[in-house]
């Protein structure tokens, strides 16, 4: 359900993305926006401001984990499904996060690049990730329905 201008857009600006300085932010930004859903990150040391938690190293190697993975469903756009069904089992049958936070997780992605690639950022950019990242969330949620 790609269109090939959809997936060359997806994977050229994915190209130029910094795995670890995207994700460190995404995450951290997802913490301090949405402060619940700190409580699945009670282990990883202190959380209790914005300073805190973007400089703290669990919530940037974490980050980078997760856009890393993100980076598995790009290069699997045509099998996400498949790609994440193991990682839908983990966060739905033993993490327990609501489905709801792939979806913020996703929206604060679109806002740190979108800071960071500036006018390279276009409509159209914003569209295919925009689809990306409800793809993803959807992928994740499966094991909930
Ligand atoms: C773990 C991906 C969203 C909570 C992980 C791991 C990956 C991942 C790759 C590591 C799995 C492993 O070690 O085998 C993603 C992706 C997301 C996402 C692609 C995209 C939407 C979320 C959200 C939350 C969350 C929104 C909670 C608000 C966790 C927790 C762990 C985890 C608590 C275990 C952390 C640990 O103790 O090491 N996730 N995740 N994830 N994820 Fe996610």
């Amino acid at each position: 359900h790609w269109t090939d201008e959809e997936k060359q857009i997806i994977t050229s600006i994915w190209s130029k993305v910094d795995l670890a300085e995207i994700g460190a932010e995404s995450l951290g930004c997802l913490l301090v926006v949405y402060p619940w859903t700190q409580r699945f990150f009670a282990d990883f040391g202190n959380l209790s401001s914005a300073t805190a938690i973007c400089g703290n190293p669990k919530v940037r190697a974490h980050g980078k984990k997760v856009l890393t993975s993100f980076g598995e469903a790009i290069k699997n756009l045509d099998s996400i499904k498949k790609t994440f069904a193991s990682l839908s089992e983990l966060h739905c049958d033993k993490l327990h996060v609501d489905p709801e936070n792939f979806k913020l997780l996703g929206d604060v992605l679109i806002i740190v690049m979108a800071s960071h690639f500036g006018k390279d950022f276009t409509p159209a950019v914003h569209s295919a990730f925009h689809k990306l990242v409800r793809v993803v969330a959807h992928a994740l949620a499966l094991r909930y329905h």
